[in-house]
């Protein structure tokens, strides 16, 4: 029997990849978003691409009475979680928006899973809750702490399905600790494209690369890396959408939670970002060196043993695919 899926926040950037790899995969997916931060058009791409109808209920996570219809309407076999605010910077501006949808979110619809006799959860957490590591790669046993209150949402949310998993024996936790997401999907079709500025290095350089934004800002060369600035395991969005199902998949046949890295275990510069990103455009991209960004640290890229050893996961595809997708996506996007 073709099991069903909740996706929350399918519609946004990492949902939607995982939507399609879902549907790859032979299972069956439903979306539940606010559109906070996804385009409507989404749903109509993701028909586009799987050659099937989308369902697609537009809500919030926090709204339990419209998850209990949604458990009720469909036979739902488990619920990944996506649905969540996401930027470091907002998340000082606005504290408690960040603490109610990140913690309260995750909170009803726990609430609402149990009272639907269902138990098994992917997490969308993060490798924000290593902060700086002492010892690279990263591995899942390092300590965590957070410096903002978008760290902290995630730590607590991990705690919090500790605590769960360890009182109730019913409850299953794929917990998935993403590195750097980027890239975009083969089509042009779905990719990541913030409406204001944006935060994190690629869709910036991507902004840059279609002359919507002047120039890169390098925050910090001087840091103890190679080339000075700043090291992240970046991973392509559709490597770690078949992470997803690949939690899904141990989950469902196991019946036992994990906690594991989804990365590539291979560090790049902002430099080395930079350069792949002007081969996949075909053009040269300005930047400047501006100071370092308050909270940030100089390199991170995590152990993906585990994810191989529980998940059989291995990220496949490298830098140059993640700059060559963005792009094909993004200039695409400036056309249409
Ligand atoms: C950031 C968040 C992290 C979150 C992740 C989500 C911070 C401090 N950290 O991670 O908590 O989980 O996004 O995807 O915001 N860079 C530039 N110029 C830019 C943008 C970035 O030089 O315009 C550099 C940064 O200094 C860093 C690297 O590029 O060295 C990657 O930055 P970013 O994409 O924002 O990711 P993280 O900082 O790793």
């Amino acid at each position: 029997m073709v099991q069903k899926i909740l996706l929350t926040g399918g519609a946004g950037f990492i949902g939607s990849h995982t939507y399609v790899a879902l549907k790859d995969a032979g299972y069956d997916a439903i979306i539940l978003d606010n559109f906070s931060n996804a385009r409507r058009n989404v749903t109509d791409r993701l028909e586009v691409i799987t050659g099937a109808p989308v369902t697609c209920i537009e809500g919030d996570v926090l709204d339990e009475a419209l998850l209990d219809r949604i458990f009720a309407d469909h036979d739902i076999a488990a619920v990944i979680h996506f649905a969540a605010l996401k930027a470091v910077g907002e998340s000082v501006e606005k504290p408690l928006d960040y603490l109610n949808t990140n913690i309260a979110g995750l909170y009803a619809l726990l609430r609402s899973m149990q009272r639907a006799d269902l138990f098994t959860l992917v997490f969308s957490s993060s490798a924000t809750v290593y902060g700086q590591p002492d010892e690279l790669p990263v591995s899942e046993a390092a300590p965590r702490s957070f410096n903002n209150p978008y760290g902290f949402t995630k730590l607590a949310c991990e705690q919090s399905l500790e605590q769960i998993a360890a009182s109730d024996n019913r409850w299953t936790f794929g917990v998935l600790r993403y590195f750097n997401p980027v890239g975009a999907h083969d089509t042009g079709l779905i990719g990541e494209d913030p409406n204001d500025i944006p935060n994190n290095l690629m869709p910036y350089i991507a902004k840059v690369a279609t002359d919507e934004l002047e120039q890169l800002s390098v925050w910090g060369d001087d840091y103890d890396t190679p080339d000075g600035t700043g090291v992240r395991d970046y991973i392509h969005v559709i490597d770690l959408a078949r992470g997803h199902v690949q939690s899904l998949d141990a989950l469902l046949k196991s019946g036992k939670g994990h906690v594991v890295n989804l990365g590539t275990g291979t560090g790049y510069s902002v430099l080395e970002v930079l350069r792949a990103y002007e081969r996949a455009a075909g053009r040269t991209l300005p930047y400047r060196i501006a100071p370092r960004r308050a909270g940030d640290v100089a390199c991170v890229y995590g152990d993906t043993r585990l994810a191989k050893e529980i998940l059989g996961f291995k990220a496949e595809l490298g830098l140059d695919q993640m700059c060559a997708s963005s792009w094909n996506w993004i200039s695409r996007r400036k056309n249409t």
